[in-house]
């Protein structure tokens, strides 16, 4: 949607068919996808209420055996720029960060709803090196609890912290400066499902697209609040002049032109 040509890696089972056939057609390389013989794709199941409460229900199936895909296939026959880890099998996001540093690629960490599930050498071996950490507010204090780390001593082992506040926006953190980028404010908030993997898309075709962290997190911010107005996690639609005006309203007439050609680019792209 953004423009950026992601390689998917990850287990799943026979009943996978459908949705790969839709990632294909919406630009994503499934070429790192592992086929179980025996297990069904995982499964998340979630229930909102009216208040944005989430009850989440998970079957793991063809996930646990995501730790046998190699990156080392995927990164001779891609251009890979960046590995990003994750909430997957925990020994898979050990085993996938280890052969990104073997590799010499930058990785990001994005541990989120398998933190409760490491211990502290297991979250330090995910986060340490990162050249992104991202996290929500409330993993953001898990993982310093689980790291056993300060937030000055992560400062040293990663190189941006981007953590995610909610409708209060988001920090970009890189060693002592601190950058608050506001939300985009929604219309109308129809289902939070997937907004912190948008702001993740956003970010991420951001620095791709050679931007400051700055402006890679308002595009975030942007696809983020484009994912709340929708029901369903990936079925947002970019439309360049009502997303520049936006993008002009919140951060300032710069911000809309510096970010005009990825959108409208994006628009382009778009089936
Ligand atoms: N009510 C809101 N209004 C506008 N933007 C929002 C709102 N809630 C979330 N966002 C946007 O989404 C981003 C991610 O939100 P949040 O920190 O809640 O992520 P999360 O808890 O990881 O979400 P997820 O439920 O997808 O795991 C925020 O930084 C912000 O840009
Ligand atoms: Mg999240």
């Amino acid at each position: 949607m953004l423009g950026a040509r992601p390689v998917l890696v990850g287990a799943v089972g026979p009943d996978f068919a459908d949705y790969r056939e839709w990632l294909e057609r919406h630009g994503v390389d499934c070429a790192g996808v592992h086929t179980s013989d025996t297990a069904h794709t995982a499964r998340f199941t979630c229930t909102t209420d009216d208040a944005q409460c989430q009850l989440a229900s998970f079957y793991p199936g063809a996930m646990s055996e995501a730790a046998t895909i190699r990156l080392a296939p995927l990164v001779g026959s891609h251009a890979v720029g960046l590995v990003l880890i994750g909430a997957d099998d925990p020994d898979a996001m050990l085993a996938h960060t280890q052969e990104a540093r073997d590799l010499g690629l930058p990785f990001a960490a994005d541990p989120s709803q398998q933190l409760p599930r490491l211990d502290t050498d297991r979250c330090r071996m995910l986060v340490g090196g990162a050249r992104y950490l991202f996290s929500n507010e409330y993993e953001w204090e898990l993982l310093q609890r689980r790291t056993e780390w300060t937030a000055r001593d992560v400062a040293a082992r990663v190189e941006l912290r981007v953590t995610t506040l909610g409708a209060k926006g988001a920090l970009v953190v890189d060693g002592d400066s601190e950058v608050h980028v506001e939300a985009v404010p929604a219309r109308d908030v129809v289902d939070p499902t997937g907004v912190g993997d948008a702001f993740r898309a956003g970010f991420l075709a951001g620095v791709d697209g050679g931007f400051g962290p700055e402006r890679a997190a308002q595009l975030g911010s942007l696809v983020a609040t484009l994912v709340l107005e929708v029901d369903g996690p990936q079925e947002w639609r970019v439309d360049p002049d009502r997303e520049l005006a936006r993008l002009a309203e919140c951060y300032g007439a710069d911000a809309a032109a510096d970010l005009e050609p990825l959108l409208r680019g994006a628009g382009r792209a778009t089936p």
